[in-house]
């Protein structure tokens, strides 16, 4: 796992952005697996002006989305289809045929599990995949616990995570669904390139963790130790704890 830091968030998100411009100018057929939160919308911001500015073509690109809440449908305003759709899809002109979604309305939310990931297999398998971090230590909707799920799942959100949502939902913490559809560990390691960015203090604990600590389900992405190619972009903020593991250890 390597890390690099940045002394601003905004930074730090142009900094992923031009990673990934390069890697879409260098296969356009790149399949990118891509996250939602309030940290992603820098990024966004700057891979939408970088691809824009450089006249980048993305006609030949894949996505697979990493989560969506249960029972909201794309165009319910909370959806994490909709705020893809407002911060990338719609900005620089992305296609529903080159689009994958976990479909949080589906009749059968566990057949729309293996569908997922059938398609992320069809597709030839992601090559890199965006994560964020959550403050608890979830990837993805993967939320601390006794135990993960190696693929795509059915899951119970944590109360933490429904606040950190609720935003997207007009402030209200009861209107976050309570559980959702999340690619699982494995899916997320089964991603040629990982990159993941985090910025803020309340990141650091985690970060450190995921960076040095033991793995544990208590902190789902330590797991991320696994792979051979993690690339984890951070600002100071989320930094600020790298050099002190034992002391991130002792909270866990
Ligand atoms: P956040 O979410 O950017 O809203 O903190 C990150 C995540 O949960 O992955």
């Amino acid at each position: 796992m390597t890390t690099r830091t940045f002394p601003t968030a905004g930074e730090a998100a142009a900094a992923l952005a031009g990673d990934v411009l390069n890697q879409i100018r260098a296969r356009p057929a790149l399949v990118l697996g891509l996250p939602t939160g309030r940290t992603p919308v820098a990024f966004y911001r700057a891979l939408v002006r970088g691809i824009r500015r450089g006249g980048t073509s993305v006609a030949d690109l894949t996505t697979f989305n990493l989560d969506e809440f249960l029972g909201v449908s794309p165009d319910q305003p909370g959806s994490y289809r909709g705020y893809m759709e407002r911060y990338l899809f719609r900005p620089v002109g992305l296609g529903p045929a080159q689009i994958n979604f976990l479909e949080g309305t589906a009749a059968d939310p566990r057949l729309e599990c293996e569908r997922y990931e059938r398609a992320i297999t069809a597709s030839g398998g992601i090559d890199v995949q965006v994560l964020g971090i959550g403050a608890n230590g979830h990837i993805g909707f993967n939320e601390p616990g006794e135990w993960l799920v190696l693929h795509t799942h059915r899951v119970t959100l944590r109360p933490e995570t429904r606040r950190t949502n609720a935003g997207l939902f007009g402030g209200h913490i009861d209107s976050v669904p309570r559980e959702a559809l999340s690619m699982g560990l494995g899916t997320i390691l089964r991603a040629r390139k990982i990159v993941l960015l985090a910025t803020g203090r309340e990141k650091a604990r985690a970060v450190s963790l995921m960076v040095r600590g033991p793995l544990t389900t208590a902190l789902p992405a330590s797991f991320l130790q696994l792979h051979g190619d993690v690339d984890v972009v951070l600002d100071d903020a989320a930094g600020a704890l790298l050099g002190d593991t034992t002391g991130a250890a002792a909270h866990l």
